[in-house]
């Protein structure tokens, strides 16, 4: 897209290196805690909206992985520095190896791209739940009154 409005008012929240690398760290985290806690999670629907919906936040799950991990790797592959919030986990160096930079350079763009559009679709589906459906998949999500 270059550099416009919408793209200039992303990059600056960051800086997108250390924020990249902590939604690493909280979606292991959520993973985690999703886990420990399998057995009393809530249903999905039934039907071929709950299966969409399972999908979505399987894909969620798996960019929030993807898209930092590889990040890294092209990171420290090509011999960039890596820093997280001012302390420095890696000094420069002198690197280039293919096979770590190949998968970041040919997805990190088209897979961020393709989370933000989920991401829009799964705020729709949010509202679209809450004022249409009028169920309560809102509510359980954003606060106690919803159990
Ligand atoms: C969930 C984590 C992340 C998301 C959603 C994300 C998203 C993005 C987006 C939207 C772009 C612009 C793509 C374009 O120009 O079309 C970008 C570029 C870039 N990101 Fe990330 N990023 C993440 C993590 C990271 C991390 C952890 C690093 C570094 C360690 C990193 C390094 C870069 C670099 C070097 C670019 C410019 C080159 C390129 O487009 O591939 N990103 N990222
Ligand atoms: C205004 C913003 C958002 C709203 C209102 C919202 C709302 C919701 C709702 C209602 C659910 C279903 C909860 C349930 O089944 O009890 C959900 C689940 C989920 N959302 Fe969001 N969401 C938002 C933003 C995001 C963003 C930005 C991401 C990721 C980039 C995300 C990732 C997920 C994931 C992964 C799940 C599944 C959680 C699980 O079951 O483990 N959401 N969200």
């Amino acid at each position: 897209m270059g550099e416009n409005a919408i793209t200039l008012f992303l990059a600056s929240i960051g800086p997108h290196g250390s924020l990249g690398f902590m939604i690493l760290i909280v979606t292991l985290a959520r993973l985690g805690w999703a886990w420990i806690n399998r057995k009393q999670r809530p249903p999905h629907t039934p039907g071929l909206g709950g299966r969409l919906a399972r999908f979505v936040h399987i894909t969620f799950y798996g960019l929030l992985m993807w898209l930092p991990a590889f990040a890294i790797l092209r990171q420290y592959g090509r011999g960039g520095a890596l820093r997280f919030y001012g302390m420095e986990l890696l000094p420069e160096a002198e690197r280039d190896i293919t096979w770590m930079i190949a998968p970041a350079e040919l997805l990190h763009g088209p897979l961020s791209w393709l989370l933000c559009g989920l991401v829009i679709g799964h705020i729709m589906m949010a509202l679209t739940h809450r004022f249409w459906l009028k169920d309560r998949v809102l509510a359980r999500m954003v606060g106690s009154s919803g159990r």
